[in-house]
């Protein structure tokens, strides 16, 4: 028997027909990330049902020598769950656990395998009067455990932060096949380096986060969600300014769409409606919450605010969703863009962070230089300018051959975006992580102690390299230019 086959036999008796698949057909959807963007190989897609499952497999991996992949729900964004073409890795879906294994509501704390769906989640503590205070357009396939490797953002960060922020305890298989158990939430814990945290954002290269403990917040009593049409989106800076004034506490998000994204959507979607007559040149989705003590004054806070940023000249016209129905509208066509824009052709896109304050100027100064440099291409920036983060994406001409277009001057429009970052001091991966797509990136940007520390922590915690290969560290500590 080829040690191969050895290593298939083994997986499988450990994991049973269900939780070992070979078969090509059934492997296949699982070797291409969503966006359609990378396509690997693998000898198997092994779906393990338990963490006692998850080590041993791990164990096995180990012996063998066989890289392991894990995959949530493969919706991430920079192809950090899709394999490389050696075909030597095992792809390790955590979708099979999927279970609650502890809900406290009094704590508002819940435990969870990696492999429950974020929107699932949503629902579970929904029931109980509470919420959990992070969401994103992908929440129908995003799993916890991928939210977790990757620290996922969306368009709550603003008022509750990332993933880091809402994870209280953590489980997680280390490369050796060790369970690394830290899933009871400590308010105060200062046994030293918080582990829990290296492992949040890690992306699978670290470890296999199996379960979390989460927080929870009481459910919402009520909320209004404004539409504001912006001209110029250093005005969109001042207005969120006037809103975190006003609001306080009560403003929970703060999301910037450009004429071209909502144009996007208007036409990727037929039901999706403008929410104002006219196009402006920005759009600003502003989203204020309260709980039962200040439900009865939310909409008139909303009011108060629009007419006194009108007053003031940073908005142009506005809008406050009359019910839940249109709020939820108005957060579907900022969701959508992403697909949206995916339909329209080859683009680049960029995850990109500077300081909060300077953002407004980055995307004003930087947008033009791009499309100078490379004719015929329109540079669009949406996302959430309250966090310091757009999604800068650069739309190459029409009629381009998209690989050919993809691989050169793609490649030199994303070269330029991350320098441009850099110089203003910011970062290339905002919330969308690294994975295989920015590896190159950030070898080539990132100051070199930054990039030791990573590639010594790596080192010391998978020293055969096993836990998806090719993710995230770079290999040299070497600036490459
Ligand atoms: C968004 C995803 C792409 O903000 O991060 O739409
Ligand atoms: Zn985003």
């Amino acid at each position: 028997m080829s040690k191969v086959d050895e290593f298939l036999n083994a997986a499988r008796h450990l994991l049973g027909e269900r939780g070992l698949v070979t078969d090509p057909d059934l492997v296949e959807p699982w070797l291409t990330d969503w966006r359609g963007r990378y396509t690997g190989k693998a000898r198997a897609l092994a779906s393990p049902a338990t963490t006692d499952e998850v080590a041993a497999l791990v164990r096995l991996c180990a012996k063998h020598g066989v890289p392991i992949v894990p995959q949530g729900g493969n919706s991430g964004m920079s192809g950090g769950a899709t394999p490389d073409d050696s075909g030597d890795a095992v792809i390790l879906s955590l979708r099979r656990m999927n279970g609650v294994r502890r809900f406290d509501t009094q704590a508002r704390q819940i435990t969870c395998d990696a492999g429950v769906v974020l929107q699932t989640l949503h629902e579970t503590v929904e029931v109980e009067g509470l919420r959990f205070p992070l969401t994103l357009g992908g929440k129908g396939s995003a799993t916890i455990g991928g939210l977790i490797s990757t620290n996922a953002g969306g368009t709550q960060v603003l008022r509750h932060g990332t993933m880091r922020a809402q994870v209280l305890g953590i489980e997680a298989v280390l490369a050796d096949g060790t369970v690394f158990d830290s899933l009871t939430p400590l308010k105060k814990d200062n046994r030293g380096f918080d582990l829990k945290q290296l492992l949040i954002g890690s992306e699978g290269t670290l470890g296999i986060v199996t379960a979390a403990t989460l927080r929870l917040l009481p459910a919402l009593a009520e909320r209004a969600v404004l539409w504001a049409g912006v001209g110029d989106l250093r005005d969109a800076r001042k207005l969120l300014l006037h809103a975190e004034r006003m609001a306080g506490d009560a403003l929970e998000g703060f999301e910037v769409l450009p004429r071209h994204s909502l144009a996007s959507v208007l036409s990727y979607n037929s039901q999706a409606r403008a929410p104002l007559q006219q196009a402006h040149e920005w759009n600003a989705l502003i989203e204020l919450t309260a709980d039962a003590s200040t439900a009865d004054t939310l909409a008139a806070l909303g009011q108060n605010l629009l007419e006194s940023a009108m007053e003031r000249g940073l908005v142009e016209d506005a809008t406050i969703a009359a019910n839940e129905a249109q709020a939820e509208a108005f957060w579907a066509i900022r969701d959508e863009i992403s697909l949206a824009e995916r339909a329209i052709g080859p683009a680049k896109q960029h995850d990109i962070s500077v300081p909060v304050a300077d953002m407004a100027d980055f995307v004003v100064a930087t947008m033009p230089k791009v499309e100078k440099a490379f004719p015929g291409t329109t540079a669009v920036a949406y996302g959430h300018l309250g966090d310091g983060n757009v999604h800068f994406h650069v739309l190459a001409a029409k009629g381009v051959d998209a690989e050919e277009w993809e691989n050169g001057q793609g490649k030199a429009i994303s070269a330029m975006v991350h320098d441009e970052v850099t110089a203003w001091g910011g970062s290339i991966s905002a919330e969308h992580g690294i994975g295989q797509m920015k590896r190159d990136e950030l070898a080539r940007l990132t100051d070199p102690v930054h990039l030791a520390i990573l590639r010594r922590v790596k080192d010391a915690l998978d020293p055969d390299g096993l836990l998806n290969p090719g993710k995230l560290v770079p290999n040299s500590v070497q600036r490459s230019s």
